[in-house]
């Protein structure tokens, strides 16, 4: 292997005869040229050396197969009373290797490094390569737009635990213990008192015991259900409204969600709310919306029914005010809630709810342009 035009390392490293000595005098000898050997090639320009020819080097003076090894081996010739001697010299000549020529491969891998840097050219008119960034999840980019609307009608976004008290998830919204309401929702029981909410219902009754009244607040968060199906997930999203002040009616329910539904979808939508059962609204409706991919006439999405279910809404039930301290005589309230995953999948076309789960960077960028 050629080096530089001045020497080769082929003929520095050259491996002495194999002669194995049997006297000290002999060693003597042998030690004295590995010795002479190696400081020749330490003695040599360290930047002439790359670094696989530096390992080389290390190889050749200190590794398995080097010159020293057989000669511990043919120690078995020697006159008994010279071996330990002779065992000394080689172990001392080993010592001195192993210093001397770490201490030169060290300067060679580090002169090696500074060409290289020397080398290097940074061209600073070059292109960058493309950086390719993730994107956030279509669901979390949908109740963030959610939101939006929200904010525009007086809305005060805030925020609630996930991690939440028995107590505002069920008993304060008037889902006693032994309610036949607590069955609706599969419920994660994290310790004792303590669950994953099941829905941002939750907030309502932080938001009014925290807060107090009049009140006008939305949040879109994180819910989980101990569910797995076609259109189920164990984590979801909800968004939550409530409104508290003197003289709300379902008018003012209505007329919320009218405006808010034009939003979110950019054009008027038809509504209908459909009687129904919450504990925690007296009286309760589903929030159904017309279904934005046939108008109504049927079709696959909506189940041929025109209708699509989004959620539910309602005036706040007299107790559940009282349990968190507002004059249910005085005061009276609205609220609704839904998923923001149906509403994604309506709003970006999307059939199969698991899609949104599967981690689909392509899909979640392009959906997140929209
Ligand atoms: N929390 C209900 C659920 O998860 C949805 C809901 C219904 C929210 C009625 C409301 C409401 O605010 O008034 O199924």
């Amino acid at each position: 292997m050629t080096l530089t035009q001045d020497f080769s390392l082929s003929d520095v490293l050259e491996l002495p005869p194999t002669a194995a000595a049997s006297s000290l005098s002999e060693l003597q000898k042998l030690i004295d040229d590995e010795r002479e050997r190696c400081g020749k090639v330490i003695s040599l320009p360290p930047d002439k050396f790359n670094d696989a020819q530096s390992d080389e080097v290390r190889v050749r003076f200190t590794g398995r197969k080097s010159p020293l090894q057989d000669w511990l081996k043919s120690l078995r010739n020697f006159p008994a009373e010279e071996r330990k001697e002779a065992g000394a010299k080689i172990n001392q000549l080993k010592a001195f290797l192993e210093v001397e020529v770490e201490r030169f491969v060290t300067l060679c891998k580090q002169a090696a490094e500074q060409q290289r840097l020397n080398n290097e050219r940074i061209d600073l008119t070059l292109p960058l390569p493309e950086v390719r960034l993730g994107s956030r999840h279509p669901v979390a980019v949908a109740a963030q737009q959610l939101l939006e609307p929200l904010r525009r009608l007086g809305f005060t976004v805030i925020d609630g635990p996930e991690l939440e008290r028995e107590f505002y998830n069920f008993e304060a919204l008037n889902i006693p213990a032994e309610h036949p309401a607590r069955e609706m929702q599969d419920t994660f029981f994290i310790a004792s008192q303590w669950v994953l909410r099941t829905h941002t219902s939750s907030v309502q009754a932080h938001a009014m015991m925290e807060r107090g009244v009049p009140l006008r607040v939305a949040c879109a968060g994180f819910t989980y259900r101990n569910e797995l199906d076609l259109t189920h997930v164990p984590t979801f999203r909800q968004i939550e409204c409530l409104v508290v002040d003197k003289g709300i009616t379902l008018a003012h329910l209505r007329s919320t969600l009218n405006a808010f539904f034009a939003e979110v979808f950019g054009r008027p939508v038809k509504l209908r709310l459909r009687s129904s059962y919450f504990p925690f609204t007296e009286p309760s409706a589903e929030i159904d919306v017309q279904c934005q991919q046939c108008f109504g006439s049927g079709c696959r999405s909506c189940k041929h029914t025109g209708w699509l279910e989004m959620g539910g809404c309602g005036l706040i039930n007299t107790r559940v005010l009282e349990s968190c301290g507002v004059d249910s005589k005085v005061y009276s309230g609205f609220a609704f809630g839904m998923g923001v995953d149906r509403i994604a999948m309506s709003k970006f076309g999307i059939a199969d709810l698991r899609s949104l789960y599967e981690g689909d960077v392509l899909m979640s960028r392009q959906l997140a342009l929209r």
